[in-house]
């Protein structure tokens, strides 16, 4: 099969032929049609990610149709149109990960592949809604924003709820998830084009975060904030205090602008602060996500794309940010 292998770090990605993968008892062969892109996939390549090994097959979302059962699988499951939880091995405890806790695509072979093989319990039903390529952009992504904006910071109808950095894969779902929960949603991109985007998807307001002030400028839009949800880190944070209001809720998932380096403690225990930290979801919640897309009919925002054949272009434009939605790649029809 054609698949995207990374066999040392810092590789271009290119397709090579590979076998393709016997399965097990427990375990399904997914043909896949559409792939999408993580800021994942760019840590592994570049080596800042933990438990790398080569050869993988890159790629941890994936919509296709199931090509074949292993002997234990309802027989149900054979050509119908699936989408794949890429947890793998979250464990009993819905609050925190297992220790052999991974995300399909390293160390495990992902994707970026004409089939990919997975335990049948990863597998969900297609939207109906969504084509391929859109329900192939929300797994990993989506499910992080569900967390991280549902149920850690567990935003709620009316609330005043701040999204930074909008241009991220997980970020947009954060806003799409939180519009569609009924709050007043604001966010912060570094590029006014984005914030322009995000007003269309039902954002109420936004600042770029380049401009020194655009703490305050939020503050004076709207007040301050009862729930937030940020992947920046650095000096954000201390922003994020400040604009929080009593009792408010900050759930983080990323640190793309590395350690804290200011802030006032007092702050956070004077004002009853919640920090809450948060990675993927667990399997319930997976379930409830897709449920919510289905309810609510979210279409996922698809940047671009890509053929298997125009990965490194795809992984490129990522690592610019130059995308607002996820970045796609059509394997096979
Ligand atoms: N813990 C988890 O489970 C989990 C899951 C997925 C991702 N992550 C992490 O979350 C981060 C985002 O991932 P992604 O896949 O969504 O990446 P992505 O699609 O490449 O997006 C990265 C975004 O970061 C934003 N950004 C850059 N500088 C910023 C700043 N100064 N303040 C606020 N935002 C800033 C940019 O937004 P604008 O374009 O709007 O400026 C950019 O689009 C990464 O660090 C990733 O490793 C964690």
């Amino acid at each position: 099969m054609r698949a995207i292998v990374l066999e040392e770090l810092n590789q271009k990605l290119a397709v090579k032929e590979v076998e393709t993968p016997t399965i097990a008892d427990n375990e399904v062969l997914v043909k896949i049609h559409a792939a999408a892109f993580n800021h994942r996939d760019l840590w592994i390549q570049k080596g800042q990610y933990a438990g790398i090994r080569f050869p993988i097959i890159l790629g941890s979302d994936g919509s296709g149709t199931v090509a074949k059962i292993g002997a234990n699988v309802n027989a149900d499951w054979l050509n119908k149109e699936v989408v794949i939880n890429p947890s793998l091995n979250w464990g009993n405890n819905p609050r925190v990960q297992a220790k052999d806790y991974v995300i399909l695509g390293t160390p495990n072979d992902g994707t970026f592949a004409e089939y990919v093989k997975v335990d049948a319990r990863l597998l969900h039903i297609k939207p109906t809604h969504l084509t391929f390529e859109q329900a192939a952009a929300f797994p990993l992504a989506g499910l992080t924003a569900y967390r991280a904006t549902m149920k850690r910071a567990a935003a709620k109808a009316s609330e005043n709820v701040l999204i930074t950095g909008i241009g991220g894969g997980v970020a947009l779902f954060c806003v799409q998830f939180a519009v569609a929960a009924g709050c007043n949603v604001y966010v912060t991109s570094g590029d006014d084009e984005k914030i322009a985007k995000a007003i269309t998807l039902g954002a109420k307001g936004g600042v770029n975060y380049k401009n020194q002030n655009w703490d305050k400028e939020l503050k004076a839009m709207c007040g301050g904030f009862e729930a937030m949800v940020d992947s920046s880190g650095g000096d954000t944070f201390a922003k994020l205090v400040d604009l929080a209001k009593t009792a408010g809720r900050i759930a983080m998932y990323g640190a793309t602008l590395g350690a804290f380096n200011s802030g006032v403690p007092a702050k956070i225990f004077w004002k009853q602060l919640d920090i809450l930290g948060s990675t993927m979801g667990n399997d319930d919640e997976f379930a409830e996500m897709l449920a919510f897309i289905n309810d609510h009919k979210i279409i996922p925002i698809v940047d671009e794309v890509f053929e298997l054949a125009q990965a490194q272009t795809a992984i490129e434009k990522m690592s610019q940010g130059k995308q607002f939605g996820k970045i796609v790649l059509k394997v096979a029809f």
